[in-house]
């Protein structure tokens, strides 16, 4: 992670790094053989995709040792099991998420609480194409009035934020 750190200055670079190191890294390709060492934290509620992790891992423990795959409801999480993100991607935020009083979070909690756990360098990425853009995009609205959140690019299908100073709720 202090590789990102480092070198996180300027969007150009940014945007590069995305397409050539983070994306694949999260999606798995090249993570183990391209001496980045990301630590990657994902979360799915599809049981099939969970167990498939699950085998992999048995199979070929060095896979599971920088890649982590929570089982659950990502709307049930809480701040004091989380780590701090140099990048969170919400690609699928307002898509899955109907009202739920037996959940924890609704979308502008889980936004609020991945924001909380951003490094001082951290990036914020959505998807705008997603079948939850519409919403994605009120939200959004909300945290760039405030100034909590800064869109700092648009590149492609990404929506690129940094953390602003303004009030996070
Ligand atoms: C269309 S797939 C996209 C997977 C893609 N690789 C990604 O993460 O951007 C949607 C993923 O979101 C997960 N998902 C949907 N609702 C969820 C929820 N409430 N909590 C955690 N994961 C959820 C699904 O299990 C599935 O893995």
């Amino acid at each position: 992670m202090n590789y990102f750190r480092l070198k996180l200055n300027r969007a150009l670079e940014l945007k590069e790094r995305l397409l050539r190191e983070l994306l694949p890294a999260r999606m798995r390709v090249n993570s183990l053989s391209d001496g980045l060492n990301n630590e990657i934290l994902a979360m799915t509620a599809t049981p099939s995709e969970h167990a498939r992790y699950l085998r992999r891992v048995v199979r070929d423990a060095a896979f599971g040792a920088r890649y982590k795959v929570l089982f659950g409801d990502i709307y049930q999480l809480a701040a004091a099991t989380l780590p701090s993100f140099d990048f969170v991607t919400l690609f699928h935020l307002a898509e899955f998420a109907a009202p739920d009083p037996a959940r924890r979070l609704d979308d502008v909690g889980l936004l609020t609480l991945f924001l909380a756990k951003l490094s001082a360098h951290g990036r914020l990425l959505f998807y705008s194409n997603s079948s939850g853009r519409r919403a994605t995009e009120r939200i959004l609205a909300h945290y760039e009035a405030r100034q909590a959140l800064v869109l700092e690019e648009k590149f492609r299908s990404l929506l690129i934020y940094r953390a602003g100073r303004g009030d996070s709720r």
